[in-house]
């Protein structure tokens, strides 16, 4: 077993931590007051190719493995989860699906400006109605011949309002149940798709989440992927893959949180001494420390996995509960530690922490990781 990472991983890792530290970092906090889509930096992290780090160069992507992804889904998501999960469901569940399931037709036409950055996706699944149960789509793409007429409403999608290409995924043959759900490339500007107000949410403030509306949307059938009723299988292969990048995500805050916690603890005083040298505090570092750490191999060893071809189902499902789990606990932990300065936003954390309660819910909960996990184990 080698822990080493190759030169490659290591300047990946390095390119992400120099703009997260140097650039992000410099008006994190009032996108995150503003709820402010960091536009210039998504340019900026595509032209340092961050927008289709694992696709193929010939598609225009960098061409790294997944294992450089969750490196630098960690760095980036230390100062900006915002500016993350905008990368990641770039990457991870729209180029990767892509990639993977399209034709070469769909793949010239769309993964190039997709994994060149040079326009944003997203990925239209939950619903209403349909968000942990995922089978029970509503939205509808009527088969009418040369094309789809889909309607229905996509609800809490990332990238809702700034995507130029949506994945989604509607149901074609409700008799069929998840057996007759479909996956489509919709373009954002087809007539008859509205866009809904962007959620005001708690954490994560500046990524751009809508609903997403349809009305007699008309999508060619070449714009299906795969074989008629492929869709829900699509949806769960690449949610596979989705969950690696926000386990990372959450690894992330939480190394973030530790890293701070640790500074703060070197410096500030308290009962004659620097608070480190307290046992209350540097007992709490510790045991962050090892979850920070755990939660690290278990993302190196899905994003491994994945890269040698074997199955990371629930490996990356393992990954994310854990990850996200630990990272609600130690962010909390360092709010703590930084007493009343831990609550204003000038010290980060609390965003780290109101950003971490995200990754316990999207991309499946971690009550649908533990599904995906005890299945397996009782299958
Ligand atoms: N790979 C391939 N096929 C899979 C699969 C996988 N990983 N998981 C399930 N399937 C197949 C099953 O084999 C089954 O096929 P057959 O009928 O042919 O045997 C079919 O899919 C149905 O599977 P289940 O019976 O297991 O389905 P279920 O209803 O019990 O649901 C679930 C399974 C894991 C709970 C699933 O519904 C799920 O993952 N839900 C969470 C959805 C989710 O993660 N949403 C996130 C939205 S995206 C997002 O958040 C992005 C963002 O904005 C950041």
């Amino acid at each position: 077993m080698n822990f080493e990472l190759t030169e490659e991983q290591l300047m990946i890792q390095q390119a992400a931590r120099d703009y997260a530290q140097r650039e992000l970092i410099k008006d994190v906090i009032e996108r995150d007051n503003k709820a402010e889509f960091p536009t210039q930096h998504v340019k900026n992290l595509a032209e340092l190719g961050f927008m289709g780090i694992m696709t193929d160069p010939k598609y225009d992507g960098s061409g790294m493995d997944t294992v450089s992804y969750v490196l630098a889904m960690e760095e980036l998501s230390k100062v900006d989860a915002s500016a993350s999960v905008i990368v990641s469901v770039n990457n991870s569940l729209v180029c990767y699906g892509v990639e993977a399931f399209a034709t070469e037709e769909q793949k010239q036409k769309y993964l190039k400006p997709l994994a060149s950055g040079s326009v944003l996706g997203a990925f239209l699944l939950s619903e209403p109605e349909a968000g942990s149960d995922a089978t029970s789509q509503r939205t509808t793409a009527e088969d009418k011949g040369d094309y789809y007429l889909v309607n229905g409403t996509k609800n809490w999608i990332t990238n809702g309002n700034s995507a130029s290409t949506y994945i989604l995924i509607a149901q074609t043959h409700p008799e069929k149940k998840h057996k007759g759900i479909n996956a489509f490339i919709v373009e954002r500007n087809s007539p008859g798709i509205s866009i809904g107000p962007h959620e005001d949410k708690m954490g994560m403030r500046s990524s751009d989440t809508h609903s997403v509306m349809f009305s007699d949307v008309k999508v060619p059938k070449e714009n299906r992927i795969g074989e008629d009723g492929f869709g829900f299988k699509f949806a769960m292969k690449v949610l596979e893959g989705g969950r690696i990048g926000i386990a990372a995500q959450a690894l992330g805050l939480a190394s973030g949180a530790l890293e701070r916690s640790v500074a703060y603890a070197k410096e500030r005083k308290a009962f004659g001494t620097e608070i480190g040298n307290h046992q209350a505090i540097a007992f709490k570092l510790a045991d962050m420390a090892v979850k920070v750490e755990n939660a690290r191999h278990l993302c190196l060893k899905a994003a491994w996995l994945k890269d040698q071809g074997k199955p990371y189902g629930v490996a990356s499902a393992m990954a994310k509960q854990y990850a996200a789990d630990i990272a609600m606990e130690v962010t909390t932990e360092a709010v703590q530690i930084h007493g009343g300065y831990g609550y204003v936003k000038e010290y980060h954390v609390e965003r780290l922490m109101r950003e971490a309660k995200l990754t316990q819910i999207y991309e499946g909960t971690s009550e649908i990781q533990k599904i995906v996990i005890s299945r397996d184990l009782l299958k």
